[in-house]
């Protein structure tokens, strides 16, 4: 935020002629974040502090526009109200505009009733800014995110099914679970010495990572055999990196990191 603030500063202190050799990126935040009369600051700043700020994601990714002119009418051709239907980021519209680039998760998110509800403008069911904001700057926790389905699947809600808000939450602490673990076996594959296998066990864990991405994009099925399926391979993989970690024919023992459960350690000392 800082930074963009310092180069309107200097855009204004040094005249017109400056804009062009302001920021590569997009020019639609630094009007923005300018002019007092733009609308929704708080979308801004949550917009700046985002992964997709941070990763120069601009205005115009989602909202369409031209991005390079600092000309009010100009960068603003083709932008409609987010309340038209015609709007990209119109709640029906968001799926496809995330999914330009989130396509595994679009994928999944295709096959829902929350999709088809969509489809046809009613608005009982969720887009992808109900979980995750209008900027995507949310990640839900477990309990947070059975709280959101329970707002329409809870007792008395739009589609009372209250055990789908219960399974949501544990399906999500599975992955979480399975994140924790991986980075622990990257806290132990830290201490390996040998550059070759410390080489092959880093792809292990990446493979591992693979697996829990694949899972949460899974999980947008809102069904969860899929996420299951593969969060159950992570762990499979998750055993055998920690069983290799662990036994001392494999090129020396690792002292297991503490919070490491017992299962793999034990299995080791079996040997
Ligand atoms: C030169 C300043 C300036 C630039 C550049 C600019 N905007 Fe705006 N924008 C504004 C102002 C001021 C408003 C408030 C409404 C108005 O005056 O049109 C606004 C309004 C909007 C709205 C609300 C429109 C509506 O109908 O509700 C959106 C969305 C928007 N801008 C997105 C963008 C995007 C995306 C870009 C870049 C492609 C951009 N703006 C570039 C100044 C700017
Ligand atoms: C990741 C997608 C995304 C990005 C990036 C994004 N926006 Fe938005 N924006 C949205 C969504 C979604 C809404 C809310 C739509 C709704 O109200 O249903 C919204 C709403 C707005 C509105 C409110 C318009 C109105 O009339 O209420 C403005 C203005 C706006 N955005 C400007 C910007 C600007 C400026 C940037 C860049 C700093 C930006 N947006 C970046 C998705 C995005
Ligand atoms: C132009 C491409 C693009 C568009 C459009 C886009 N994203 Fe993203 N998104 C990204 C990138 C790049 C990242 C950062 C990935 C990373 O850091 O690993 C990201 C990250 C995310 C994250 C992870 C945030 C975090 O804190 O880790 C979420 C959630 C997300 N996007 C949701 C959305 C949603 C919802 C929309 C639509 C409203 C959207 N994205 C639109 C490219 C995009
Ligand atoms: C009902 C809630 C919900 C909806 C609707 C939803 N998501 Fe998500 N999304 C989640 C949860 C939960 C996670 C996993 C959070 C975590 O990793 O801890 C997630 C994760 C993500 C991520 C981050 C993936 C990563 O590896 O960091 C992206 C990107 C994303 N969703 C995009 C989308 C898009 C695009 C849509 C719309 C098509 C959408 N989501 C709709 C709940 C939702
Ligand atoms: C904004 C409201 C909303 C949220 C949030 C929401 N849902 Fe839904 N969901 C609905 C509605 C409405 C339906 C359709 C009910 C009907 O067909 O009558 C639905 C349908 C479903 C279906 C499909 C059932 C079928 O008949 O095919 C599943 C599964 C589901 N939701 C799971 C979830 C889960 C899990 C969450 C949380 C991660 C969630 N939903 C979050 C509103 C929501």
């Amino acid at each position: 935020m800082r930074k963009r603030v310092v180069m309107v500063m200097m855009a204004v202190l040094m005249g017109a002629g400056a804009t062009a050799a302001m920021a590569q990126g997009s020019k639609c935040a630094d009007c923005h974040f300018a002019n007092p009369d733009a609308p929704r600051r708080g979308h801004m700043s949550d917009w700046d502090r985002s992964a997709h700020g941070r990763q120069n994601i601009g205005c115009e990714k989602c909202h369409g526009g031209n991005a390079t002119s600092f000309e009010k009418l100009v960068a603003h051709k083709g932008i409609l109200s987010p309340g038209d239907r015609k709007s990209p980021v119109h709640r029906a519209n968001l799926p496809t505009t995330c999914g330009s680039c989130h396509a595994g998760q679009l994928m999944e998110f295709q096959k829902t009733r929350h999709f088809q509800l969509l489809k046809t403008d009613d608005k009982r069911g969720p887009t992808c800014a109900t979980c995750h904001s209008d900027v995507g700057d949310t990640l839900l926790s477990p309990k947070a995110l059975e709280s959101q389905c329970n707002a329409c699947h809870g007792p008395g809600k739009a589609a009372p099914r209250p055990e789908r808000a219960k399974n949501a939450r544990a399906m999500l602490e599975s992955v979480r679970e399975a994140r924790q673990l991986l980075k622990q076996s990257r806290d132990m594959i830290k201490q390996v010495k040998d550059p070759q296998r410390k080489a092959k066990l880093t792809q292990d864990a990446e493979m591992v990572a693979l697996e829990l991405k694949f899972a949460v994009e899974a999980g947008h099925a809102f069904v969860y055999d899929g996420l299951q399926d593969r969060v159950s391979r992570a762990r499979t993989k998750l055993t055998a990196l920690f069983d290799s970690l662990t036994n001392p024919t494999a090129g020396g023992a690792v002292k297991p990191v503490r919070g490491v459960p017992a299962p793999w350690t034990a299995q080791a000392q079996q040997r």
